[in-house]
């Protein structure tokens, strides 16, 4: 068995870290922790796993040694604690951006700081499996992907690898979860339910990953918040530099990416209500939903994809994460179909 802990258990990507370690079949879950909930149970936090886990939260300095760490800490604390974790695991998943660039000079532009750990970035490799699998096969460190990151960049891969891309432009729509649980005055109920509100129209910290895994200069992105809990939709609209690019070519290159993939789906039908991906459905789940349109005009094609940002957006891409680095199968853990209706 893999023994597995969670640092920073309490959040809300550590909370779906506890739900899908609970029900892997090839894992014991060996210790959660959290500063301000240390010796409460951890269905205090997440009622969900009431009857399900009897763990309890620790301190983080009560972790103590285990096969796999899962740091799920705000920005800036994985580096500042790298080295105490690098002693407690000898492998690391680390859901915050803080290893995920290369260039430590991008962590200036992007986050307007030096990053204290720029030595180490070198030994993470960043965590979309679905575009490194090979690499994390190998890897002992893993910085998962950004969620709008990964919307944005499955949706358009099977494209940016087949043709010469002059620019995409990207705009997500989130819900509230994405901001982590600790709340602010624009997350109170009344001011937050039923919001559309344009967060990042410029400016994203999440355009460095997409850039850096894609190698196209032009992307320029927008996130809106809207009033969902959990999930992402993002529209991307994708120049290319010269060719008219059929649908029935874009079916090619889409099945001939992702028709392996057990985590990502292509929705495209003719009929129906469902002919696109929709965040709603994938809640829960770890798929990320793609599809796509040729515009008539011949100028654009627009890709649609869809994720649950706490799934593979961040925990679920985690465990697929994990399970390729250990050897298990890489669903194991992941099962969940999602709910419908829902
Ligand atoms: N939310 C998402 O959709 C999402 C998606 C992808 C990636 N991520 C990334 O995943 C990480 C966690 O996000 P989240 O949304 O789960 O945040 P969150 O809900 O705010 O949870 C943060 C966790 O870290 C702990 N923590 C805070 N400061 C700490 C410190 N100085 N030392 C040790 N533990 C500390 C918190 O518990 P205590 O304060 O009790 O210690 C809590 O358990 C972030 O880096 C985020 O960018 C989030």
């Amino acid at each position: 068995m893999i023994r597995a802990s969670i640092a920073g258990a309490s959040g809300y990507a550590g909370g779906e870290m506890l739900r899908l370690l609970s029900r892997h079949s090839e894992v014991e879950l060996f210790q959660a922790s959290s500063r301000s909930k240390a010796g409460r149970y951890v269905h205090s936090v997440n009622p969900n796993l009431r009857k399900i886990l009897s763990l309890k939260f620790c301190s983080p300095e009560q972790l103590k040694p285990c096969d796999v760490l899962f740091l799920c800490l705000p920005h800036g604390e994985s580096m500042n604690s790298i080295e105490r974790y690098l002693e407690i695991a000898p492998n690391i998943i680390d859901l915050s951006a803080d290893f995920r660039l290369n260039q430590s000079s991008d962590y200036v532009t992007w986050y307007g700081q030096t990053h204290s750990q720029a030595q180490r970035l070198d030994q993470f490799v960043y965590g979309i499996p679905e575009i490194h699998r090979n690499r994390i096969a190998d890897a002992n460190y893993v910085a998962a992907a950004g969620c709008n990151a990964t919307s944005v960049i499955l949706g358009v891969l099977p494209i940016v690898q087949e043709y010469c891309v002059d620019s995409i432009v990207a705009e997500v729509k989130v819900g509230s979860s994405e901001g982590g649980r600790s709340f602010s005055e624009g997350s109170h109920h009344p001011v937050r339910s039923s919001a559309v509100r344009s967060y990042r129209p410029v400016g994203h910290r999440h355009v460095a990953e997409m850039k850096q895994e894609l190698g196209i200069e032009k992307i320029y992105f927008s996130a809106t918040s809207i009033g969902m809990v959990r999930g992402i939709v993002a529209t991307c609209h994708v120049f290319l530099e010269h060719e008219n690019v059929s649908e029935i070519e874009l079916w090619k290159i889409y099945r001939r990416s992702y028709q392996k993939e057990p985590f990502v789906r292509i929705v495209k039908d003719r009929t129906g209500f469902h002919r696109l991906p929709e965040p709603k459905h994938l809640a829960g789940t770890n798929f990320c939903d793609v599809g796509f349109v040729s515009d008539p005009d011949g100028e654009r094609i627009v890709v649609v994809s869809a994720l649950d940002n706490l799934m593979k957006g961040a925990a679920g891409q985690a465990v697929q994460i994990m399970n390729i680095m250990l050897g298990v199968p890489e669903s194991a853990g992941l099962e969940f179909t999602g709910l419908f209706p829902v």
